[in-house]
């Protein structure tokens, strides 16, 4: 069964609960009647107990303690892994919106991209004025990743980190970065741009390179510590209101 915490549902017509679970999801029907059968599922706040039971435009179905609503925007956090794409369709690899299991993802966007091989927060939402906001160059809002890198970070490397780095192919220098040592060889770096392989390009700039990448925030929404990698749950009020 997906590992996920929640699911969205798209209420068209009446129609059979384990039917609309598995039109609206990545759920078979056998394993929409699976999650009807463990209590997973509710109709107006009552735990479904039949599979074939009708669900009607004006029912509010619940998966997992997640209400639905079909008219509301919806905004993600994912746990990304490495080896996880930022793409809505891959055919070599498995891409967040395949870790998931919601409907109409389409309508998803990811609002910052990771590489492949990055992990940690990613964010996704089908409101386009929100992702225009937290995506937006004009508002500057900080991402916090966390780096090992091959070899000790020297205090020019970090000098020239804190200043700005000019990158090939880009007119102007980076916006100054701020650098935190965790280890010599592990380091927090918050930057507010969102250029291609930032980061990566940004130490290789200084003649270092980036081992292993790991995104810990933007904004103000942090990655939450009880998303395992390949989980995700729904953005809190809070973090929507970000700043
Ligand atoms: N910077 C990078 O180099 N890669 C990422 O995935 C994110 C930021």
């Amino acid at each position: 069964m997906p590992s996920s915490e929640g699911i969205f549902i798209w209420i068209t017509k009446n129609v059979r609960l384990d039917k609309l679970l598995s039109n609206s999801t990545s759920f078979t029907r056998s394993q929409a009647k699976f999650a009807i059968r463990g209590g997973k599922v509710k109709i107006d706040g009552i735990v479904a107990k039949n599979a074939a039971q009708q669900v009607t435009e004006e029912s509010n179905v619940e998966y997992m303690g997640v209400a639905v609503n079909k008219a509301q925007p919806r905004y993600i956090m994912f746990n990304k892994p490495t080896g996880v794409v930022c793409a809505n369709k891959d055919k070599d690899h498995t891409t967040v919106f395949d870790s998931l299991f919601l409907p109409r993802i389409d309508t998803l966007h990811i609002a910052g991209r990771l590489d492949i091989d990055t992990t940690g927060l990613v964010l996704i939402t089908d409101d386009g004025q929100w992702l225009h906001r937290i995506t937006s160059p004009k508002h500057d809002h900080k991402k916090v990743y966390l780096v090992a890198l091959d070899s000790p970070i020297t205090e020019k490397q970090i000098r020239i980190l804190e200043e700005g780095v000019q990158l090939k192919k880009e007119k102007k220098r980076s916006l100054p970065a701020e650098i935190e040592v965790i280890e010599d060889q592990k380091i927090k770096m918050t930057i507010s741009e969102g250029k291609y392989h930032q980061v990566k390009r940004m130490l290789a700039a200084v003649g270092n390179h980036v081992v292993s990448l790991h995104r810990e925030s933007i904004a103000n929404i942090q990655l939450d510590e009880k998303l395992e990698e390949g989980q995700w749950r729904e953005l809190i009020e809070a973090e929507i209101q970000f700043d």
